[in-house]
């Protein structure tokens, strides 16, 4: 078996990185293709040198650009690469441009497709990450979702239950693994090491880049007024380049960066990062990843948005919503400053991205798949049944499983009251309505 591994950016590199190690582990032939979306040796190497990942073995360098130019050069250089290659598979993570071109790209050429961290929705169409993360749903052969919130997304859109995997998300197995590695060997970035983080108080870690933020001048300006006005907080910022650029434009950078309470920093490798967010009092981001590391260290989360992929985090307690409103902002932020038990109830939020085992779950799926002949993507040979959609309230004892091959049918959504249930095999169906794909 080959499996190919396509990634671009930051967060793809080290959240690809626990199924990379997992796939080398096991002897089984892979290929990495960078996109090159990326490039700063501060976005990109510095990842594939801390999570001790190998080196690409393609980069189509696409550089920056706007969507469609970004986008399109990938198909185009995904497309070269999975021909001479032919994997079996190929892995896409999350949202990014890289995610969407790679899964267009392969179904075309009706390859598999497993879409690490499927599911997620803001149900924000003018968010670029939306779009994304839906066409690569269409496109996918393989789900490997974080939640059962997200699967359920899923299907309520009509996917059917059969090749969505709950998985975890494999950033608890990275924060696990690297954490312990970061401890051992200390800050090493200089601008890091220089203010003693370590026996530093009040440390407020902030990462913002989401284009709806600091592309508008207003939201900027509003985030910076609350900043300006945390002064019994160390603020450490390390920046994103798109975030460093859209400041200097709207001549706001140096204004921030005079605060003396905020230090920005250049973006910083995993291994620091993750020190220094295990060391904060509070997160203030926009960042996706971050949401899920900062509930998976116990750090409780402010999120510079409107809503959220990942609303698990905010009914589990570790994060809550702030958009880019000022006072919002500088409430919640004082709150879990001042109010011992407020904070210590978002640090103790459980964590819903699962045990860090999420790597090793999907690569164990990947192999199953394959062993099944299920990765092979044919035009169909035989006339295709049809089938019934039908509902039905249970009142016997009997699984998921169990009913599936009772009826011959495939369980498609599962109410327990008013909540929804994931139709997991072993589920016990009793007192709960269901829908179901009749076979005829
Ligand atoms: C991209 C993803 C976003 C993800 C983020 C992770 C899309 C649509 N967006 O956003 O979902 O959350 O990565 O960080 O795929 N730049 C550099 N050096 C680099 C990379 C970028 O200077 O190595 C600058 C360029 O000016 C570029 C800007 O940052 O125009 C934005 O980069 P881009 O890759 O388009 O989007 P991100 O904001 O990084
Ligand atoms: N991160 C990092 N150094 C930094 C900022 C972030 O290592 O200076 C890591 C962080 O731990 C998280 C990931 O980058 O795992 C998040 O990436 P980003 O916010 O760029 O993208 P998103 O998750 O929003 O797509």
């Amino acid at each position: 078996m080959k499996i190919a591994t396509i990634l671009g950016t930051r967060p793809e590199i080290i959240k690809m990185a626990p199924i990379i190690d997992e796939i080398s582990n096991r002897g089984i032939d892979q290929i990495i293709l960078h996109t090159g979306q990326h490039y700063d040796k501060e976005m990109s190497d510095n990842f594939f040198r801390d999570l001790e990942i190998p080196a690409p073995d393609y980069n189509i360098h696409v550089g920056s650009g706007t969507h469609g130019k970004q986008t399109g050069l990938m198909m185009q250089g995904i497309e070269e690469v999975l021909l001479e290659e032919k994997p079996d598979i190929v892995l896409v993570q999350g949202d990014t441009n890289a995610v969407l071109a790679g899964a267009l790209v392969c179904a075309k050429l009706h390859i598999a497709v497993g879409h690490v961290e499927a599911g997620l929705r803001s149900f924000d169409m003018t968010m670029p990450e939306e779009i994304n993360r839906m066409a690569a749903d269409v496109c996918s052969t393989m789900y490997f979702i974080p939640t059962e919130q997200s699967a359920i997304n899923l299907l309520a859109e009509g996917f059917s239950r059969e090749n969505l995997l709950i998985t975890g998300n494999t950033v608890v197995d990275a924060c696990f693994r690297h954490l312990e590695i970061a401890k051992k060997r200390g800050f090493e970035e200089e601008s890091l090491a220089e203010l003693d983080i370590e026996n530093m108080e009040n440390i407020l870690t902030l990462t913002m880049h989401r284009a709806e933020n600091v592309d508008d001048k207003q939201r900027v300006t509003n985030i910076i007024g609350a900043l300006k006005e945390l002064r019994d907080m160390n603020i450490i910022f390390p920046i994103h380049p798109r975030t460093k650029n859209t400041l200097q434009n709207f001549g706001l950078f140096d204004e921030l960066n005079d605060l003396e309470h905020v230090h920005i920093v250049k973006p910083i490798g995993y291994l620091d990062f993750l020190l220094l967010t295990s060391n904060s009092t509070l997160i203030l981001t926009d960042s996706g990843g971050l949401q899920e590391e900062a509930i998976t260290l116990n750090v409780p989360a402010l999120t510079l948005r409107y809503n959220t992929e990942r609303p698990e985090t905010v009914t589990a307690g570790g994060n809550i919503l702030v958009g880019s409103d000022k006072d919002v902002i500088l409430e919640n932020a004082r709150k879990i400053l001042s109010d011992e038990e407020f904070a210590n109830a978002m640090k103790n939020a459980p964590n819903p991205y699962g045990q860090g085992d999420s790597a090793k779950l999907t690569v164990d799926a990947i192999e199953q798949y394959y062993q099944d002949g299920l990765l092979d993507i044919k035009a169909p040979e035989d006339i295709m049944s049809s089938f019934t959609r039908k509902m039905i309230s249970i009142d016997e004892d009997i699984t998921v499983k169990d009913f599936e091959a009772k009826e011959d049918a495939l369980v498609h959504m599962v109410f327990d009251g008013d909540k929804m249930r994931f139709p997991a095999d072993d589920l016990n169906l009793n007192g709960m309505m269901i829908t179901y794909d009749k076979r005829e």
